[in-house]
């Protein structure tokens, strides 16, 4: 019998620790939302190429061992669309959290974390997601063993667009059966000229205070602080960021693992691809970070009881 074909190794990233990464298992999704970050130009993003099943497990245990990675945040494009990949890839790491659009239903991983994008009530999201998803997401959602042991978490990624939607979705959501509601807002590209950016921080000041007023409405429902939206606001928020992400926390202890051409990983500037502009990122996680750092819990779980992630925080019993 002839040897097996050994297997690619992974791009060299360098000697850095890291110990948070996201990997783009695929750059193939089945809807096509305006917001996406993955999809823009100057990202790795070809869906041709893709990395084998066996490959890409090897060199993720690779990588988590020469940069001390023990969270992973599988996405994509969608990453159910590799379900079976995925389920094993998620026993690599002490701490996985998997993102996706909930159309091929919600994964089944018990002592982890699964968030679902959803872009606000269902008229909005689907002008975003497509027609008949928030339908779709919601019959996934209830159709779950909601004693399984994941997490799951609804994620509303919020524009200048969606922002009126904000208490519609809290009304038609409050009741799933779910862990809880996170927002994270729009990151744009330098110069951005898609309107899903606010004109500029203080304009967005206003819907950070809605979100604030609705965790005051639904605090067991809404997982984000209410320090951490504090810490967004325009009259602090590039502290956290720094004008070419300088100051991001994110940047600092996140490997962002792309999908690149030629099949192997690239990493980009950022989990945000390149490109970004920092001083109007609305990521939640970067400010979580700096949230949970100040309070001395900088080494918290991103994705687990205390974490943040462009996926969610989890808190069950946050005070704030
Ligand atoms: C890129 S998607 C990949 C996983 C999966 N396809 C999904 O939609 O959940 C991961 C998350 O990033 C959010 N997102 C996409 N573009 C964004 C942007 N420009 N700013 C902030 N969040 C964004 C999405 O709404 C989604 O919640
Ligand atoms: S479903 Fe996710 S990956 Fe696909 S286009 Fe929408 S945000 Fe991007
Ligand atoms: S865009 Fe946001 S996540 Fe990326 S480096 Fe800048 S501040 Fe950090």
């Amino acid at each position: 019998m002839s040897n097996p074909v050994p297997l690619a190794e992974p791009t060299n990233f360098g000697e850095g620790q890291y110990p948070y990464a996201l990997v783009n298992v695929t750059n193939v999704c089945n809807l096509d939302c305006r917001h996406c970050f993955v999809f823009r130009a100057d990202n790795p993003q070809s869906p041709r190429n893709k990395m084998n099943d066996a490959t890409m497990l090897h060199q993720l245990e690779t990588l988590r061992d020469k940069h001390g990675i023990r969270s992973m945040l599988f996405m994509g494009g969608e990453p159910m669309i590799r379900k079976d990949m995925v389920l094993k890839a998620i026993k690599l790491f002490p701490e996985s959290a998997v993102v996706t659009n909930g159309t091929y239903g919600i994964p089944s991983i018990p002592g982890h974390l699964v968030t679902v994008s959803l872009d606000g009530p269902a008229d909005l999201n689907d002008l975003i997601r497509g027609k008949g998803v928030f339908a779709k997401v919601k019959e996934a959602v209830f159709a779950r063993d909601a004693s399984d042991g994941t997490t799951v978490m609804l994620q509303m990624a919020v524009t200048r667009e969606n922002s009126p939607g904000l208490e519609k979705f809290l009304e038609q959501v409050a009741e799933w059966p779910i862990d809880g509601v996170a927002f994270s807002f729009y990151v744009p590209v330098k110069n951005d000229e898609t309107g899903l950016g606010w004109k500029d921080l203080k304009e967005r000041d206003k819907v950070l205070e809605r979100v604030i007023a609705l965790k005051k409405k639904y605090p067991h429902v809404i997982k984000s602080h209410t320090a951490t939206l504090e810490m967004m606001k325009s009259d602090r928020a590039i502290e956290w960021t720094g004008e070419h992400g300088e100051k991001c926390i994110l940047r600092r202890d996140t490997l962002p693992l792309y999908m690149g051409d030629g099949g192997q990983f690239e990493k980009p500037f950022c989990c945000y691809g390149n490109d970004v502009d920092c001083t109007r990122c609305g990521a939640y996680a970067v400010f979580n970070r700096a949230y949970l750092a100040s309070q001395g819990r900088g080494n918290a779980p991103r994705y687990g009881r205390d974490g943040s992630a462009d996926a969610a925080p989890i808190v069950k019993d946050t005070a704030e």
